[in-house]
């Protein structure tokens, strides 16, 4: 059985007062979802400690948005992975489009953070997905595999049954435009072909996560397909009840 997990991605929203309220929100309401829905959210990392602290032992679990490619030294701004796991952290997002397409973030440097995670016992939610150019000129299929490729092929067998991935079609990210059940389904299943051409078996262990513009109202259709195991949210995350009725949908 493969894991099913909802996680909530706050980008750079809330002030740490009301992320610390949001989590406690989400820990109270997190019995009225079915336990082996693992629940996971993203809060900034200025309230990383904070939110730890708030959803303490409750089954909801914290994670960074990002973490460094290097492992410590003079990097300005940066947080690495020990610090991450020094907050007890057990997650944390990599590849967001967002970062690849803002921060640019490389495959390279992904190979690096992925690894640098995985050293210090924290799940990578890596994540893949086209924009809507690649999309219409029917490359999503290539895209996301060299993505898959180019970072996880990189990974032991041991290493990677600890990834979590995470599709994102660019097109849907905070557009409204879900991808149809159809089309996730189509590439979640061509991602878990490309992992079992590296890993074989161990593909069907794989969690992969939806993302793009997932609510309360297309959450049920889209976790209904069978190579989606839950979703990464960003603007439904930001309310409690959302965030809840989505992983609800199972
Ligand atoms: P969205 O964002 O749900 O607001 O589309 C998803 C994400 O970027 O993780």
């Amino acid at each position: 059985m493969r894991k099913k997990v909802v996680a909530g991605n706050w980008k750079m929203n809330t002030l740490p007062a009301e992320g610390k309220a949001l989590a406690i929100e989400v820990a109270e309401k997190a019995a009225l979802v079915p336990e082996d829905v693992q629940l996971i959210i993203a809060p900034p990392f200025t309230h990383l400690c904070g939110v730890q602290k708030a959803v303490g032992e409750t089954r909801v679990c914290v994670a960074a948005q990002n973490c460094a490619d290097k492992v410590s030294g003079a990097y300005t701004g940066e947080i690495s992975a020990a610090m991450l796991e020094a907050l007890g952290l057990k997650y944390c997002i990599l590849g967001h489009s967002e970062r690849r397409q803002y921060y640019a973030e490389t495959d390279a440097r992904l190979v690096d953070k992925v690894a640098l995670c995985l050293e210090r016992g924290i799940s990578p939610i890596f994540c893949v997905g086209e924009n809507l150019e690649e999309r219409e000129a029917g490359k999503h299929f290539d895209v996301v595999g060299e993505q898959v490729k180019n970072v996880l092929f990189t990974l032991t067998p041991e290493q990677m049954a600890n990834v979590i991935i995470a599709y994102e079609p660019v097109w849907a990210i905070g557009t409204g435009k879900t991808a149809t059940a159809e089309q996730a389904q189509e590439i979640h299943a061509f991602i878990r072909s490309v992992v079992a051409e590296k890993f074989g078996e161990l593909a069907e262990e794989i969690t992969i996560l939806y993302g793009g513009s997932c609510k309360p109202s297309n959450a049920k259709e889209l976790f209904a397909c069978p190579d989606i195991d839950g979703g990464l949210i960003g603007g439904a995350a930001l309310k409690a009840d959302d965030f809840i009725a989505i992983a609800q949908s199972y």
